[in-house]
């Protein structure tokens, strides 16, 4: 069994990065299990005064990421970088060097969207996280108000998705 966190980027109710993330969940194989972490809005902003005795919510973003065995994030761009409720839950866990070495896939749901891509590359890797290539395609929803059933109807967006878990498990995708 492959454990998973997936995390979204964006805290909008109709965000279509997370609405991505919860399609992976509904196409993921029996094998592969994949949780969703809706704490991002929740964290407090990160203080490195308090980050050796972090707050309870911290504490537990940190568990949940220790307990997997690879992250997947959706991410928006804003202004041409990192959505800082997103950039704040990293912040929480960069002194955290028993994750290091945890395999990210950093999918891109715009086609857009390559300045919030390029830092997100820079600072995962700069965490000590590696980005798998094969699991971080661009699967372009963003603005078009797809529903999660829209996601997992449409072959051209969930084969990438799908192909995107099974190379986070470390297997090949099926071939259709
Ligand atoms: C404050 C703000 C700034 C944005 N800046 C950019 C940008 O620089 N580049 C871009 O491609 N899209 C930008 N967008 C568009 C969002 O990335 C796009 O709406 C995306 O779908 C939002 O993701 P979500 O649907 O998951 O919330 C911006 C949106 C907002 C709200």
């Amino acid at each position: 069994m492959t454990r998973l966190v997936a995390v979204s980027g964006s805290l909008r109710r109709e965000s279509a990065n997370t609405t991505l993330l919860r399609a992976a969940i509904a196409l993921a194989p029996s094998d592969i299990a994949v949780t969703l972490y809706e704490g991002v809005g929740d964290l407090p902003q990160f203080n490195p005064d308090i980050e050796h005795d972090a707050p309870p919510l911290v504490q537990a973003w940190r568990a949940l990421l220790r307990d997997c065995d690879g992250i997947v994030v959706a991410c928006p761009e804003y202004v041409h970088g990192v959505p800082g409720a997103f950039k704040n839950a990293l912040d929480w866990v960069v002194g955290s060097t028993e994750l290091a070495g945890k395999r990210v896939a950093l999918i891109n749901a715009s086609g857009r969207a390559v300045h919030c891509h390029a830092a997100l590359v820079e600072i995962i890797t700069t965490m000590g996280w590696i980005v798998v290539d094969q699991a971080s395609p661009v699967i372009p929803v963003a603005g078009k108000n797809y529903t999660q059933a829209d996601m997992i109807g449409n072959p051209a967006l969930a084969q990438p998705l799908l192909a995107a878990l099974h190379a986070m498990a470390g297997v090949p995708a099926m071939a259709d």
